[in-house]
């Protein structure tokens, strides 16, 4: 029985025409999935190219060695098909992917907003600048202090009316969240020498409602001057200095006495802001002067906590709302815009 002798060159278009089915196939693959199907198909073990393959065998030796080299071409072509669709697969799926984030990474980035220094801070590091130049040093708080450096130390014994009008966050071990800058008093007086020239500028907490003119957390300065001699016409005359730099222009400044348990005699201290324009003197309901700050001459029981002797020394302290001061000069009618941290707002100072 004569059988059909497979010759050279059927087997070779067969190989021609595996790889070009091979070629249209795995270009039409829409998955990894699907592409190792087709890898599989044409060049695994059970692979129609194995079949073909087969049929070598009844070849001459010359022709065994053409189709065996076709086939090993053919073989290498379809893995390096494979390969490059892969990657086709692969770009797709990433594209896809960020279509459906409505991501297009060709687009130039995003420009993130940059922030701006806080008006408060600015007007600080002025107010820092200011007293320096007067020959003033500058400490900060804690903000957490102990009761004794927020009250007793500044003569407010436990159980003294007066810490009524310091509402209080406390710790649940006891420490308080500052309610005013005195707080440093005593640290100051025990670390320095007289003549002492200090300021304190910090935040402080209060444990009341807000509104627009207070807030829980505001900002307060604080200033300590203890010398021989130091009176009542060198506080008034150091205030004036202070706010006639901060505004650039000659300030007027009023006292008014008031009680603090910490100062004596004591008070309040109004500016004059009667020529700073139109905020100034809507926020002082039209009577051109400005209550800003609690001040008074250091109460002779407050020097010796602080280990000075009243009798050699005495001096003069204060503590004024930097808010008081920014929120009329900025036009600022509510001061709890100043903490909201609303990007728009900070950026326009
Ligand atoms: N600590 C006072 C307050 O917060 C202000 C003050 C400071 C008054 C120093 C007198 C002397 O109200």
């Amino acid at each position: 029985m004569a059988t059909a002798k497979p010759d050279t060159q059927k087997l070779l278009t067969e190989l021609d025409d595996l790889l070009l089915k091979a070629k249209a196939n795995i270009a039409s693959t829409d998955s990894e999935e699907e592409l190792d199907q087709e890898r599989v198909r044409y060049t695994g073990r059970k692979s129609e190219l194995t079949t073909i393959l087969r049929g070598i065998k009844d070849l001459s030796d010359d022709g065994k060695k053409e189709v065996g080299a076709r086939a090993n071409e053919v073989k290498e072509k379809v893995l390096e098909l494979v390969e490059k669709q892969s990657m086709v697969l692969r770009k797709k799926s990433v594209e896809r992917a960020s279509k459906e984030e409505e991501l297009d990474v060709t687009l130039p980035g995003n420009k993130i907003p940059q922030g701006r220094r806080h008006i408060i801070s600015q007007m600080q590091e002025r107010t820092e600048e200011i007293f320096q130049r007067m020959g003033f040093d500058v400490v900060y708080p804690y903000e957490i202090d102990t009761d004794f450096n927020n009250f007793q130390a500044v003569n407010i014994p436990e159980g003294h009316p007066a810490r009524d009008s310091w509402d209080t966050f406390w710790t649940e071990d006891g420490q308080i969240a500052i309610t005013h800058t005195s707080a440093m008093q005593n640290r100051v007086l025990r670390s320095h020498e007289p003549p002492i020239r200090v300021v304190v500028p910090g935040r402080t907490f209060r444990h009341e409602a807000t509104d627009a003119r207070h807030e829980h957390t505001f900002f307060q300065v604080e200033g300590v001057y203890v010398d021989k001699g130091v009176t009542f016409a060198d506080m008034l005359g150091t205030l004036q200095t202070f706010f006639s730099e901060f505004f650039g222009q000659k300030i007027g400044i009023k006292f008014s006495p008031d009680f603090f348990p910490f100062v004596e005699p004591g008070g309040m201290i109004s500016i004059d802001v009667s020529g700073l324009g139109d905020s100034f003197m809507e926020i002082s309901k039209g009577t051109g002067w400005l209550e800003i700050l609690g001040c008074g001459m250091i109460h002779p029981r407050v020097l010796e906590m602080g280990g000075i002797d009243p009798n050699v020394y005495s001096g003069f302290a204060w503590g004024f709302g930097l808010e008081r001061v920014v929120m009329p000069k900025f036009a600022i009618e509510d001061i709890r815009l100043i903490y909201k941290g609303d990007l728009d707002f900070v950026r326009q100072f």
